[in-house]
């Protein structure tokens, strides 16, 4: 019987997101919450597969639990990136069904599934047998002219058929023609009430709802619907703080909440070995600019830090000085 640690952490989850879920992210919001179910950007099979990019699938063990996200239409290719993946010890492989990038359409993954869920089904039975973790699928309520409230049904289905117990939906539908990706993470409406009444219509699987939460208060009310996980995105990579650091305490019943000065200070011996093995003080401090918003000293904290980490020979000391201002601060908003 395989273990699954990242079940229980699905109540709460951090969306995949490409360019800002790399692994010095995850390590970040690790500091704020320590039951939080972290997804990694999306991967796509044919780079590990193909291209052998496998430094694409390190993380650091303080990570967990984190899941994988993967994206691809092969099974059997689908099925080597498991195989490649299971190495590291990732807690779970997500497949992407709802990605609505052209360049993602073009090589017929992402969101475009949504039209062929026999193809998802086989892609994820390749994916379980190749696999020592669990495979979940986050997908959309459905794309262009499709019936969300026909085609969502007939699509969990046909995949819980293959054996998958775990969906992440993003509960709008995805535009493939006319939308760009950003537009479609916000023009087409949310239906929460269609997801809601998935989970309602499919009471045996784990159904985790994503798309415009953005804070705790939010995230309660909809798991008092009967939900089983909340997804979030956006909030969690701009405003860190307010989504993730009362999360243990809020979501999974712990006590305390983390500090985010305590969790500055925790990142500095992680950026010296970063900056140790040649890495740079930006590639990590791009993903805390936000990590004072709506708080004393938001502005100066990001100021400093957008001002100074991209600067050659910058080292963590540069975030003690944000500190400062933080510390002494000014508020959000106000003057700088
Ligand atoms: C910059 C960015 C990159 C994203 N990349 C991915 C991705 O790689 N895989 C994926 O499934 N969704 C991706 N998404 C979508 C998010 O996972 C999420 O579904 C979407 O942002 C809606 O949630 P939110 O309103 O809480 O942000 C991305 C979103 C953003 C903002």
């Amino acid at each position: 019987m395989k273990q699954y640690q990242s079940l229980e952490a699905a109540r709460l989850s951090v969306a995949p997101m490409m360019d800002w879920t790399d692994r010095h992210c995850r390590y970040l919001h690790r500091l704020l919450t320590k039951r939080t179910l972290l997804y990694t950007e999306m991967v796509t099979a044919p780079a590990l597969v193909r291209g052998q990019a496998l430094h694409l699938l390190r993380f650091d063990a303080a990570e967990h639990p984190v899941a994988l996200q993967l994206g691809g239409s092969d099974p059997v290719e689908l099925a080597q990136a498991c195989v490649l993946a299971n190495d590291h010890g990732y807690d779970e492989i997500n497949l992407n069904v709802g990605c609505p990038s052209d360049r993602v359409q073009s090589g017929c993954f992402g969101a475009i599934l949504m039209e062929n869920a026999p193809l998802v089904a086989e892609c994820v039975a390749a994916m379980q047998a190749a696999s020592t973790c669990e495979i979940t699928v986050k997908c959309r309520i459905g794309v262009d002219d499709q019936d969300p409230s026909q085609v969502l049904p007939d699509f969990i289905s046909k995949v819980a058929q293959a054996g998958v117990t775990r969906f992440q939906i993003h509960a709008r539908k995805a535009w493939l023609k006319g939308l760009s990706p950003k537009e479609n993470r916000d023009i087409p409406p949310l239906d929460y009430d269609l997801v809601v009444a998935m989970k309602a219509q499919f009471p045996e699987l784990h159904i985790s709802i994503n798309g415009g939460i953005t804070s705790l208060d939010q995230a309660e009310e909809l798991l008092a619907r009967g939900l089983d996980g909340v997804m979030i995105g956006r909030t969690a990579y701009h405003s860190p703080a307010d989504v993730l650091c009362a999360a243990d305490a809020r979501i999974y019943g712990e006590t305390g909440e983390s500090d985010p000065v305590e969790a500055v200070h925790q990142m500095i011996p992680y950026i010296e070995r970063h900056i140790a093995e040649g890495g740079r003080l930006n590639q990590i401090t791009r993903h805390m600019l936000g990590l004072f918003t709506g708080r004393p000293g938001a502005r100066a904290w990001r100021r400093v830090l957008s001002d100074g980490a991209p600067r050659e020979g910058a080292g963590p000391e540069l975030l003690l000085e944000a500190l400062d201002r933080v510390t002494g601060g000014d508020i959000e908003g106000g003057n700088p």
